[in-house]
């Protein structure tokens, strides 16, 4: 079976030729197979979220190969990765994303629609996930009426509704306190455990020490790729 994700050379150059050149991924080749937890760590400026951007279908390298469960993503229409980006992953970002004017369950059901899932299985789905993450009770709630730690909670049960395989979370904890965000680690690692796939980016080493396998980003490149081998959990 071909592995999960397959990065061969890649790079994402903004502005290339020009003085002002950046090489945000700058010949990245990576593998991360089905069920893998990983953390991809790097400083400020380093290419975490280029990263998780290409791996997401969101945007396109400049160059090199993505294979996504053997599929060449680069020959893949617009239709064909806005279908991959909303039934193969689930992503949860640092500010939440959540849509102001409407209520906890308008926000989980969102994409669902988009998916033409029908009324009935809309909600249930929605409805789940939010009795997953422990808001059940606050669903007609606004997001503005929710803490931090809550926001981030329906963004996670707007990420799993339909059960996505694949789960990206660019810096999920980074606007929360530690405790809170202590528990988003744990609920990602228990959906790792019941068999997603977890992308984890973080610029907080200790974060990343959470998971089994560390890949380090530094000015666009690898520079380090730890733990494949080791289970400790
Ligand atoms: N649209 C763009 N145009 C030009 N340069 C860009 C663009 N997007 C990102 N960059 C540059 O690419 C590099 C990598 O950016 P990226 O957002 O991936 O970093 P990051 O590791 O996620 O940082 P942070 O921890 O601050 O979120 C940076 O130097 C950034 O300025
Ligand atoms: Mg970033």
């Amino acid at each position: 079976m071909a592995k999960l994700i397959t990065l061969r050379d890649v790079y994402k150059i903004y502005g290339e030729g020009l003085e002002s050149e950046v090489r945000a991924l700058d010949g990245v080749s990576l593998d991360i197979e089905r069920g893998e937890f990983v953390a991809v760590v790097g400083q400020s400026g380093s290419g975490k979220s280029t990263m998780m951007n290409v791996l997401g279908c969101l945007d396109i390298p400049t160059r090199g190969e993505y294979f996504l469960d053997g599929t060449d993503v680069q020959e893949l229409t617009d239709k064909e990765l806005s279908r991959i980006r909303n039934k193969q992953i689930g992503f949860i970002f640092q500010q939440y994303n959540l849509i102001q004017s409407l209520t906890v369950l308008e926000n989980v059901e969102l994409p669902l629609i988009y998916q033409g899932i029908n009324a009935d299985d809309r909600y249930d789905m929605a409805m789940a996930a939010l009795e997953r993450v422990g808001l059940a009770g606050r669903v007609k709630h606004k997001p503005a009426e929710m803490s931090g730690g809550q926001q981030q909670r329906v963004a996670i049960a707007r990420a799993i509704a339909t059960k996505p395989p694949i789960i990206m979370a660019d810096e999920p904890t980074g606007a929360l306190d530690s405790r809170t965000g202590q528990e988003v680690l744990k609920f990602l690692q228990q959906l790792n455990r019941e068999g997603s796939t977890v992308i984890l980016i973080t610029h907080d080493n200790g974060i990343a020490a959470t998971a089994r396998r560390v890949v380090r980003l530094q000015d666009g490149k690898i520079v380090e790729d730890h733990g494949q081998e080791v289970d400790w959990l």
